[in-house]
């Protein structure tokens, strides 16, 4: 695991962009998996910038995103649907056949038969090369709150009190955040070819200590990226803050940037 410590937002947003241009680059028909929330926006911005004033193509690329609230439309505000057109794919050319959300309101009758397809959906794109992750206080990845099996698939999943009222924020009531969700599951992120996890402020610090130093634990199931081949963990220094073993992961980082030019 690859931990890069960055002074502020504005330059891990950065340096993940350049990290997600790189595979991009390399791939030209790259599958990526996509996170909501604050975080990843600074680093969906730069890519935008990347596209428009160098040209960074995105017409070959698929996308399937994390996860939605149950109960929302796909033109709800607050929907992750509305908030990817948002902030990414309408200033991208990517293919809108290419692009995949869970859709929230699959009527619940439907909802086992449909998460199945969501997971054949990836399978027939050839699986996900790149995971892009946040991480949520509780430690959740997508919508798998504490207690979420590690070997769990796309499904729907009950939101935690706590994680309602953190997203309250963006809701006009905290009795409008809807209580389900429908999420890959934590076996489905673990299925990624390679996983890039980015967190970013103190609020995030306690999360960030025990996913990346704790125990490998269903209670804190972004920690299951321990045992993944390939991650890199995007940080600002505030997120950083309770890392024991920050002076290693900045000189590994410093480290492996040297070997890659001996490389090249
Ligand atoms: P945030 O959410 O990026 O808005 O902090 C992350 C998450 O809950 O997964």
């Amino acid at each position: 695991m690859l931990v890069v410590i960055k002074k502020d937002y504005d330059e891990m947003s950065r340096v993940a962009a350049m990290f997600v241009r790189d595979r991009l680059l390399r791939k030209p028909d790259l599958v990526i998996g996509l996170a909501t929330g604050s975080t990843p926006l600074g680093l969906y911005q730069e890519l935008i910038r990347m596209h428009k004033e160098e040209g960074l193509d995105f017409s070959r690329v698929t996308t399937f995103n994390l996860d939605e609230y149950l109960g929302l439309k796909s033109d709800h505000p607050q929907s992750y649907n509305f908030f990817m057109r948002e902030n990414l794919f309408k200033n991208l050319n990517i293919d809108p056949h290419n692009i995949h959300i869970p859709d929230g309101m699959v009527k619940p009758a439907e909802l086992d038969e449909y998460c199945v397809r969501y997971e054949d959906a990836i399978r027939e794109a050839g699986g996900i090369d790149l995971q892009i992750l946040g991480i949520g206080r509780d430690g959740h990845i997508g919508f798998n709150e504490p207690g979420s099996s590690l070997g769990s698939r796309t499904r729907v999943k009950t939101l935690t009190q706590e994680t309602i009222r953190d997203n309250a924020r963006f809701f006009s009531r905290a009795d409008e955040v809807p209580c389900y969700s429908i999420t890959m599951g934590v076996g489905t992120v673990m299925e990624a070819l390679e996983i890039a996890l980015l967190a970013a402020g103190e609020t995030k610090a306690r999360a960030v200590g025990v996913a990346i130093e704790g125990g490998v634990t269903a209670q804190v199931t972004a920690s299951v990226i321990q045992l993944h081949r390939r991650v890199t963990v995007f940080l600002d220094e505030d997120a950083s803050l309770m890392l024991k073993r920050k002076d290693y992961y900045n000189f590994a980082a410093g480290a492996e940037e040297d070997f890659e030019k001996l490389k090249s």
